[in-house]
């Protein structure tokens, strides 16, 4: 995986296939310290018992975005590592580049669609690691990533996968509905085929299990209190344009569950939970090895 500079760090960009995603730097830097916060500390500590047995490390981290997943992982897993960072949109991947740098840590940025398969290099690869991306993929996807964490050996630690569970206090009629087509919405296509949305993490842990990983999927749950007020309002406008985009009836009753959540949310009298699961995929004679 690219150059071994020992103890230099390397700051390097590709440029294949790039599009503008979606998602705003504003909002991963919103969701950044809360995502930091829900991780399984746990499953991460699983992670960092299977590092002590390596010298240098090589990372894989798909949808990067701006580089959380990297900034979290790099300082705990610590000593030499190499990162590619992959994501199909330059801005996001020019964003992180800032705070990245670290006399043991060399990074490559590689700005790739993911479902270009063929220009995806897994050769060398030792850790395979994605936050927040399997629920927006297909299950054909799934199986093909599956496949090449495989074929490379890989370990494969994918955090930050919504389960479906949202539960605001105090609970309002309606909940359940806007729920209900927010996970419908979960498995529209957002470029990878049918998204599986909350069964991406456990369907992904079969498949891995049939590759004879040994898997553990642990809960990463998001506990927003109510003083993250703008981290809320923002959940509610994205998952009322989600609604709306896919559900024929959503008319005045929308709008009046919308109005009485914001409310709650901007008078600092609303709490919410958002479920995620962690997934830690050790190969089978490795996780035999571990304390
Ligand atoms: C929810 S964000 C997560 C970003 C980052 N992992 C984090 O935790 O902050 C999803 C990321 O997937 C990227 N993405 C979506 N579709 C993609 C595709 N087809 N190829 C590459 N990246 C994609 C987006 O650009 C975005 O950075």
């Amino acid at each position: 995986m690219g150059r071994h500079m020992h103890g230099e760090t390397v700051e390097d960009i590709r440029v294949q296939e790039c599009k503008i995603s979606n998602f705003s730097t504003e909002w991963l830097a919103l969701r950044e310290p809360v995502d930091a916060a829900s991780r399984n500390v746990e499953l991460t500590a699983r992670l960092l018992e299977w590092r002590e047995q390596l010298d240098t490390l090589a990372a894989l981290d798909l949808a990067s975005g701006t580089g959380a997943n990297f900034r979290f992982l790099a300082p705990l897993l610590g000593g030499e590592q190499h990162w590619r960072l992959v994501d199909h949109d330059p801005a996001l991947l020019a964003q992180g580049n800032s705070g990245s740098s670290n006399a043991f840590w060399q990074v490559e940025r590689q700005c790739l669609n993911l479902v270009d398969w063929e220009s995806l290099d897994f050769q060398s690869v030792q850790l395979v690691t994605a936050s927040a991306l399997i629920d927006l993929v297909s299950a054909d996807w799934l199986g093909q990533l599956a496949q090449h964490c495989r074929v490379a050996q890989a370990v494969v630690f994918i955090v930050l996968s919504y389960d479906g569970t949202i539960v605001w206090e105090p609970a309002l009629e309606g909940d359940e509905r806007v729920r209900g087509w927010i996970n419908r919405h979960q498995r529209t296509d957002k470029g990878f085929g049918p998204a599986l949305g909350p069964r991406a993490a456990p369907e992904f842990g079969k498949m891995l299990e049939r590759l004879d990983y040994q898997v553990e999927l642990c809960p990463s749950p998001w506990r927003l209190e109510p003083e993250q007020i703008t981290l809320q309002a923002t959940l509610l406008a994205g998952w009322i344009t989600a609604v709306r985009e896919i559900a024929p009836d959503a008319t005045d009753w929308l709008d009046q569950w919308a109005a009485r959540r914001r409310d709650l949310i901007e008078s600092g009298n609303s709490r919410l939970t958002v479920g995620h699961w962690d997934l830690l995929a050790l190969r089978s004679r490795e996780a035999d090895l571990l304390p």
